[in-house]
This record gives structure tokens, C-alpha cells and sequence, in this order.
């Protein structure tokens, strides 16, 4: 079968197709059929050696997420033929995605949505579950204020989208004028591409994607969480009483079942700039790496 390898670090011409024996199921895991996945902020990094020590040893097979159809399993909930989607911490199990065949623990997957085809489907579970944990662990109720920092994004645009859902009232930080009306039809009531526009200590809640840091738009008593890793820690806000964390994504089950909930009551859409072939991945990469995206790009196998 086919995998997206690579032996060295480097820009997407170290990105190779490789041929490697299929896996199996191992106890607890199905195998799945892979058709679709897509790149995403940590598949750059990681090809370019810029992850450091967290990341695999070479050579390794990249990706994160995918959509496909079970062809082994001993599991009565995903059974032969189901349709199913799924994110694999790649950097902490080595599992990559980008291959014909993948062996998942049943407890990383969950049945695809069904209001939308597996390629769409496949541009949901990395970001989709970064930002329902990092929604779950800011707490928010109906009508309270957040604010999402990167909100045009793929895990901010989602966040926009799964707060609304849950009655929160949103506000939104994005990086050129495009992206304003862009962030508003996602959910957001109001958006501004300049920090110093942000109310001062207005919001409850501030889920950032980028590393703004703009904290002094929460108010005192209230949650900062970033996902931005590699921007360092929130600044200690304890003086204000306001909570703070780097919320770093997990493999969930329930969660891909939450969202796929979400997507078939139409409360969450999946945005598709582009998908390209496997024997494309370079492509894919290049397109990734020139940015201004307004969707993300799908790689179909
Ligand atoms: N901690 C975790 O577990 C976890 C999980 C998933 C993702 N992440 C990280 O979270 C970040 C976002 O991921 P993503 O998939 O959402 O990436 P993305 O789709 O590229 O979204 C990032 C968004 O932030 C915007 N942005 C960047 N710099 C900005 C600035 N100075 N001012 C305003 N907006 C700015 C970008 O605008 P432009 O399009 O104009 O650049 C884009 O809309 C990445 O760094 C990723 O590695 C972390």
C-alpha cells in the first residue's frame, strides 16, 4: 500500500510516496480504508524539522486526520462498511495517516457525518476537536462573550461555529479585511482585524488560535486558553483572577461524534479550499505554504 513518507527534513520535495505492508488490527483497533485527509498547520512543521525533539523518528509517515470505510474489525460500534472519521496524534504515536490502510483505536474514531462527503468530512477532526476540548475546558454558557483570535481559521472558524451552537456569543479577531465578513457569516457578531479596536476586559472567555496574547480584552475573573503552541505560555494573569492554559489536542471519540453531530444538524460547515491526489502531496504542501487560505486543503487517496 501507499504511504506519504518522509527520511529527511526539509521543504515538500522531501515528501515521498513510499510502499509499505499493510498494517493489522491490532486488539482495540479497526483498520480503515483511507479516502480523504488534509494538511494542516503541524503536518508543515513537522516535515520541516521544526517540532524538535516531540516529533518521530525517521523516517516517518505524516498525517493526522482521515475519513474511510472499516474493513476489519472485531468492534460491534464500527463494524465492516462503516463509514468513519478520525485524528491520530501523530507525533505522539508515530501513526500517520497519509496511507491506503490505517490501523486506529476504535476510541480515536467515530462514524462520519453524513450530511457531508468523506473528503469534507476528512478537514474536520484536528481542527474540530482542538477547538470543542478547548471550548469544553473554557466553560462557556449560553450568552456569555468570547472572543476568537484567528477566527477565520481552521480551528477558529470551527470554534466560532460549535460556540454559536451552544448559544455563546461571539466575537471575532482576523488578520486582513477579507476575513472580517468571512468570520461573520461563520457566527461572529462583530469582527475587527486590530487588536487596539478589542474592548477593553469585555470578554468572558478568549480562545486564541495564533498567539495574540490580547489579554486585555478578557475580563478579570474570566478564561484565556491558546492552542498556539509554539507561541509559548499565556502570560500569567492570576492577578485578575483569570484562569489560564495551552490546550494541546487529544485523540476523542466522543468528541468526532459530538461534531459530527453538529455538522448533520447543520450547525457546522466544512470548508474546502482545495484537495489534491496522493501522488500530489508535494502540490498540496506548496499550496499550503503560499497561506491566505479561506478552507483546507484535502488530499484524497
Ligand atoms: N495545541 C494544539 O493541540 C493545536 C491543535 C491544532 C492547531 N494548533 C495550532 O493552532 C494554530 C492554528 O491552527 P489552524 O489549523 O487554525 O491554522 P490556520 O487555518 O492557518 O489558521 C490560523 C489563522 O490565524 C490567522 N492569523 C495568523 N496570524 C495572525 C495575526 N497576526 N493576526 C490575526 N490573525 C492571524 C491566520 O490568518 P492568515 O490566513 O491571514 O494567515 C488564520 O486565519 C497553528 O499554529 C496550529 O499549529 C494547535
Amino acid at each position: 500500500m501507499r504511504t506519504v513518507r518522509i527520511t529527511r527534513f526539509g521543504g515538500p520535495d522531501v515528501l515521498t510516496i513510499a510502499e509499505a505492508p499493510a498494517p493489522r488490527a491490532q486488539e482495540g483497533e479497526v483498520l480503515v480504508r483511507v479516502v480523504a485527509s488534509a494538511l494542516n498547520p503541524v503536518d508543515d512543521k513537522t516535515r520541516e524539522g521544526a517540532i524538535g525533539e516531540g516529533a518521530p523518528p525517521l523516517p516517518m509517515t505524516l498525517g493526522w486526520e482521515l475519513t474511510g470505510i472499516v474493513v476489519d474489525s472485531r468492534e460491534e460500534s464500527l463494524p465492516v462498511g462503516e463509514r468513519v472519521f478520525g485524528m491520530s496524534h501523530q507525533l505522539d504515536t508515530a501513526r500517520g495517516t497519509w496511507a491506503d490502510l490505517v490501523a486506529v483505536p476504535v476510541g480515536s474514531l467515530a462514524a462520519a457525518p453524513s450530511a457531508v462527503s468523506l473528503v469534507e468530512a476528512a478537514t474536520l477532526p484536528l481542527p474540530g476537536l482542538t477547538a470543542l476540548q478547548t471550548l469544553d475546558w473554557l466553560d462557556l454558557r449560553a450568552g456569555e462573550r468570547l472572543l476568537v483570535a484567528g477566527a477565520a481559521g481552521a480551528v477558529g472558524g470551527l470554534a466560532v461555529q460549535l460556540a454559536r451552537a451552544r448559544g455563546v456569543r461571539v466575537d471575532a479577531l482576523v488578520s486582513r479585511p477579507a476575513q472580517v465578513e468571512a468570520a461573520q457569516e461563520l457566527g461572529a457578531e462583530w469582527a475587527t482585524t486590530d487588536p487596539a479596536d478589542l474592548p477593553s476586559a469585555a470578554y468572558d472567555a478568549v480562545f486564541d488560535t495564533f498567539g495574540a496574547f490580547v489579554t486585555g480584552a478578557v475580563a478579570d475573573g474570566g478564561r484565556y486558553a491558546s492552542v498556539a503552541t509554539q507561541a509559548g505560555p499565556v502570560p500569567d494573569l492570576s492577578g485578575r483572577s483569570v484562569r489560564t492554559t495551552v490546550n494541546q489536542v487529544r485523540e476523542d471519540g466522543p468528541g468526532l461524534a459530538e461534531l459530527a453531530k453538529a455538522v448533520d444538524a447543520g450547525q457546522v460547515k466544512a470548508r474546502v479550499e482545495a484537495q489534491y491526489g496522493l501522488q500530489d502531496v508535494r502540490a498540496a504542501h506548496e499550496h499550503f505554504r503560499r497561506g491566505r487560505l479561506t478552507g483546507k486543503i484535502a488530499l484524497v487517496l
